[in-house]
């Protein structure tokens, strides 16, 4: 698979232009947003949004593997990315590469996306070095939500100079971009001038380099909950549902299918 951009372009653009992305996790997304987005993301989120899962943390690699694929199949022009899903990649640097590597391999995948700062940056570095452009992901990190104890703001108060480290210590390791989620707007700011990689903002500030959301949200077709770093772009999931009942009311009237969704006996004439 062909993409017109990667990991290098995605970086360069610091700076210069801001970098659009949405998650997609299915062919047909995937193909709404190619002319739109300069990179997008396959997340993990894919268990809450798609699967019903309560949290990111049942996602199993096949998962991955199979939206991965799907996403692929609709994107010519924007970079994919693709999470690395909870257990496949803290145990080790070995670990780690195995699991990317077929990532790659079975979706055509231009990168991987982990979570994690300091703790992960010797990984990063190995994956790097063995040819896997990484995106990082700090701040909130919902797969470390039973260690983090809820879904709170990341890096207020004295929590601020972790979170400047872990961005240091990803960029040092050679990170090509960094997930900042749900940090406060003025430390994503002093985020974004002391990094030199692209600072991709959920949640976090107009100044990062770029902006990703869940398509789902964005689109208001996930509404079990909304946190409030979504905007609603759209209200699909309502107009869904209507569409589906007016269908449930026009069948149990007997008014679906109408004559021109049926077959009659002969075939219609040839028109000459
Ligand atoms: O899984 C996901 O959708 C993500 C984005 C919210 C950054 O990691
Ligand atoms: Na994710």
């Amino acid at each position: 698979r062909k993409t017109a951009l990667n990991a290098a372009d995605i970086r360069a653009m610091k700076g210069q232009t801001p970098i659009v992305s949405l998650t997609a996790y299915t062919t047909p997304m995937a193909r709404l947003m190619d002319g739109h987005c300069d990179f997008v993301l396959v997340g993990d989120s894919v268990g809450m949004v798609l699967h019903g899962l309560p949290s990111t943390l049942g996602v199993t690699m096949d998962m991955m593997v199979m939206h991965g694929a799907a996403v692929a199949r609709g994107l010519s022009h924007a970079m994919m990315v693709i999470d690395m899903p909870f257990g496949s990649y803290e145990e080790s640097p070995a670990q780690a590469f195995r699991n990317a590597a077929r990532l790659m391999a079975e979706t055509g995948a231009a990168a991987v996306k982990l979570e994690g700062g300091v703790e992960m940056a010797e990984t990063i570095r190995v994956l790097v070095k063995r040819g896997i452009p990484v995106m990082a992901h700090i701040g909130l990190t919902p797969q470390s939500i039973n260690t983090l104890g809820g879904y709170r703001v990341q890096g207020r108060d004295e929590a601020a100079k972790p979170l400047i480290a872990d961005a240091r210590a990803v960029a040092d390791a050679g990170a090509f971009a960094v997930v900042l989620e749900k940090v406060p707007a003025t430390l994503a700011d002093q985020v974004t001038e002391i990094v030199d990689i692209p600072t991709i903002g959920i949640g976090a500030s107009v100044g990062c380099d770029g902006q990703v959301l869940v398509v789902d949200d964005m689109l208001g077709f996930f509404t079990a909950f909304k946190p409030k770093f979504v905007k609603r772009y759209a209200d699909l999931g309502t107009q869904a549902e209507a569409a589906i009942a007016e269908y449930a009311t026009e069948v149990r009237a007997r008014r679906f299918p109408e004559p021109e969704h049926t077959f009659a006996d002969q075939a219609p004439a040839k028109k000459t």
